[in-house]
């Protein structure tokens, strides 16, 4: 099959008015459809439940987005049937061809961008850019992972040697049935990432979307029916994680589990799906990317704007909640204050609101529990430390924080040692650029760190020593981009999977050895 390279996909100018009214359309679209219900989708048939789930606007709480069918243990039981079934024939279909299907997905997405990206907008809060970058890293995971795989298959059709009379080989087949469980944060691109992956190996999913994002899970699939996937290889099964995740990681026929969420769920799935089950016959692989507290180091002699900038847009650009955010800023004490400073000014010109709105930098948070839990920690900040902005909110309409920074914080204070997953920011003095080094390791996390300096040799230690999965050198600590930084973190944020690397596929791969005496 004869492909052009992997590009990635352009973000949006929204400075070009023809764009601006493409999003317009986009919320448009998505109001014609706005509270409708949805269905479990098992072997490509529409299952209705009687236990349903309102998925409500967070920056309009009495908005309802979609009222969507929830599994319980019975659908969550033919949705294994189903997904064992479609695996006997599916593990067989050409790759290239289950690749097509993921290049197809792509185009159906490109062609509908707008519209996924107003959706994010309404279910998940997300501010038009962040919508945008995330249907675009969507999209960028079907056409890598599609050309993964057909990559994968010139290993496939390497012989290892010869031998005079021996025909060695070296195969990559399929795992079986995956259970796939994405978060709410990226709710297109990870679902879509995980999911793709799993498929175009040859596996077949059960899906079972974030709670609150589900309305974009459900749209997703259509794309893959459109796209001419066979029923049963993806079944989507919305329902709550404690009850129908849980049996299902503990399923004795789960093959594998791709996880991306919380520290805490993470690890309970690790542990579950390690005991073996009556008739299971083999060890469950666990692809597990959790959590972070990720740190932004700034040097002495750093371009204090860039460190100022890259803090603030990893801070709060999704008003906080990303796995890699920026949730501790360790500066030098030589630059401290002007960098607290600059910090502080360019968070005071941040516009909070209604993300439909192209002025609000920041939307809601996910829903009235990240609000609770988010503002617990104000109380928190003003004993640790020394509140500089912020530490006000608003839940009457929808979740709406306003970016707070405290400052003066100890290392080991829980303002920089817990996620918190929401706009707050934890500053810390560091004596010189090795503590500050040492304080950023400071964590039972390591997914995303930053280092601001112009300090060659300063970058060339951060290098060896800062110890996280993805290390930005005088740039942001958000954003990674599939098949340019592949995305993965060490210690407790996870097993360092390597999203949209090439690595990936072999995860949800086993290496099969034939030799044959000729
Ligand atoms: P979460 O852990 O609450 O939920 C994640 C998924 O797990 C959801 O689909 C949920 O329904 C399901 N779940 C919950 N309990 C379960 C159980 N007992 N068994 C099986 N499934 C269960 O996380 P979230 O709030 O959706 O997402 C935010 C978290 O995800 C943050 O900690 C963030 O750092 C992390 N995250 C990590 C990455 C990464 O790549 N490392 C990316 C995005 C988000
Ligand atoms: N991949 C996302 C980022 O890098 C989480 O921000």
């Amino acid at each position: 099959m004869s492909m052009y390279s992997y590009k990635t996909e352009p973000l949006t100018d929204f400075t070009s008015d023809a764009n601006v009214k493409k999003y317009e359309d986009g919320i448009r679209t998505v109001y014609t459809y706005l509270g409708e219900s949805y269905d479990l989708v098992i072997d490509g048939k529409r299952v209705k439940t009687d236990k349903t789930l309102n998925s409500i606007n967070p920056s309009n709480h009495q908005e309802i987005v979609g009222t969507i069918s929830q599994a319980s243990i019975k659908e969550a039981d033919l949705a294994m049937k189903a997904a064992l079934e479609a695996f006997e024939t599916w593990k067989k279909v050409d790759p290239k061809l289950r690749a097509d299907v993921l290049f197809k997905s792509a185009a159906i997405l490109r062609k509908r961008k707008f519209e996924f990206s107003a959706l994010m907008t309404k279910e998940a809060g997300k501010p038009w850019p962040e919508a945008d970058a995330d249907v675009a890293e969507a999209i960028d995971f079907l056409e890598y992972y599609g050309r993964q795989m057909l990559d994968m298959l010139k290993i496939d059709d390497k012989i290892l040697s010869r031998r005079n009379l021996e025909r060695n080989e070296y195969k990559y087949i399929p795992l079986g049935v995956g259970v796939v469980i994405p978060p709410w944060n990226f709710p297109l691109a990870i679902l879509v990432g995980m999911t793709s992956a799993a498929v175009v190996s040859g596996n077949t999913v059960i899906l079972k979307p974030a709670s609150t994002t589900q309305v974009i899970g459900y749209k997703f699939i259509e794309v893959l029916e459109e796209a001419g996937l066979p029923n049963g290889v993806v079944n989507f099964l919305p329902g709550k994680g404690s009850e129908i995740g849980e049996y299902l990681v503990k399923h004795p026929k789960t093959r594998f589990i791709s996880f991306t969420g919380s520290k805490d769920v993470g690890v309970g799935i690790y542990e579950k799906a390690a005991k073996l089950q009556e008739g299971q016959i083999w060890l469950k692989r666990v692809i597990a990317e959790m959590g972070g507290k990720d740190a932004i180091v700034v040097d002495s002699d750093a371009n204090l704007d860039l460190a100022a900038e890259s803090i603030v847009k990893s801070a709060f650009g999704f008003s906080g909640q990303k796995c890699s955010a920026c949730s501790r800023a360790i500066i030098v004490d030589d630059v401290y204050d002007q960098v607290l400073d600059k910090v502080v000014r360019l968070t005071r010109q941040i516009k909070v609101g209604n993300p439909e709105k192209q002025e609000h930098f920041m939307g809601p948070v996910n829903d009235h529990l990240a609000f609770k839990k988010i503002t617990s920690y104000f109380e928190i900040g003003q004993k640790e430390g020394r509140l500089l902005i912020g530490a006000e909110a608003n839940d009457e309409k929808g979740y709406f924080i306003q970016p707070t920074i405290f400052a003066d914080l100890k290392p080991d204070s829980r303002l920089m040692q817990e996620e918190i997953f929401g706009p707050v920011l934890a500053i810390c003095k560091a004596k010189d650029f090795e503590d500050a080094l040492k304080i950023a390791n400071n964590t039972e996390y390591g997914l995303t760190g930053a280092v601001i300096s112009n300090n060659r040799m300063h970058l060339e230690q951060a290098r060896q020593e800062f110890h996280v999965g993805n290390l930005y050198l005088n740039r942001k600590c958000t954003g990674a981009i599939v098949g340019y930084q592949p995305f993965g973190g060490f210690n407790l944020s996870g097993t360092d999977s390597k999203a949209g690397g090439p690595d990936y596929l072999s995860l949800h791969m086993q290496g099969k050895t034939i030799s044959e005496t000729l």
